[in-house]
C-alpha cells in the first residue's frame, strides 16, 4: 500500500516535469533537413530560436498553449492536495478531491494535443510538408496524457490506509 502511493508519488512528479518540460521546449515537430524545429512558442534552427511561427497568431495554437500551460497548474494542483490529503485526511477515505483534479489535468491534455494533432502536428511549415517527424515534446505529451489519466483514476480508487 505505502509502496503504491510512494510509486503513484513518483510517477506523478514526473507526469508534472514532463508536462513543464514539453510544453516549453520546442521539439514539437522536427524537420528532417538540419536540426530545426517547432514547437508551441518558437520556430528554431540549428543555432537560435526565432519568434516566428508563421501560424502565431492562430485562435487554434493559443488554445493549445493555454490548455498545455491548464495542464500543469492543474496537475501540480493535484499534486498538493494529494501531498495534504496524506497528512490531514482521515483513514479509509479516497484521495477523491486529487483524483479529480487530476482528471481535469487529463482532460486539459487531452483538449490541447488533439488541437495540436490535428492542427499542426503533420507539417514542420511551409517549405518543408514531407520532411517531418514528431519530436520528443510531442511524444512526451501523449505519455503524460496516459499517466495523468492513470494516476487519476488510481487516486480515486485507492484509500487511505
Ligand atoms: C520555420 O522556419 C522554416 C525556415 O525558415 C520555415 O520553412 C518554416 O515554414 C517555419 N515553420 C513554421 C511553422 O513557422
Amino acid at each position: 500500500m505505502l509502496v503504491l502511493l510512494a510509486g503513484i508519488f513518483v510517477v506523478h512528479i514526473a507526469t508534472v516535469i514532463m508536462l513543464f518540460v514539453c510544453t516549453i521546449a520546442n521539439v514539437w515537430v522536427v524537420s528532417n533537413v538540419g536540426n530545426a524545429s517547432v514547437g508551441l512558442w518558437k520556430n528554431c534552427t540549428n543555432t537560435f530560436c526565432s519568434e516566428t511561427l508563421s501560424y502565431a497568431s492562430e485562435d487554434a495554437l493559443k488554445t493549445v498553449q493555454a490548455f498545455m500551460i491548464l495542464s500543469i497548474i492543474f496537475s501540480a494542483i493535484s499534486l498538493l492536495v494529494f501531498v495534504f490529503q496524506l497528512f490531514t485526511m482521515e483513514k479509509g477515505n479516497r484521495f477523491f478531491l486529487s483524483g479529480a483534479t487530476m482528471l481535469v489535468c487529463w482532460l486539459c491534455v487531452l483538449v490541447g494535443v488533439s488541437i495540436y494533432t490535428n492542427r499542426y502536428a503533420n507539417s514542420y511549415g511551409t517549405n518543408y510538408q514531407w520532411q517531418y517527424h514528431h519530436g520528443y515534446s510531442y511524444i512526451l505529451a501523449w505519455i503524460c496524457f496516459c499517466f495523468s489519466f492513470i494516476i487519476g483514476i488510481l487516486y480515486l480508487v485507492l484509500r487511505k490506509k
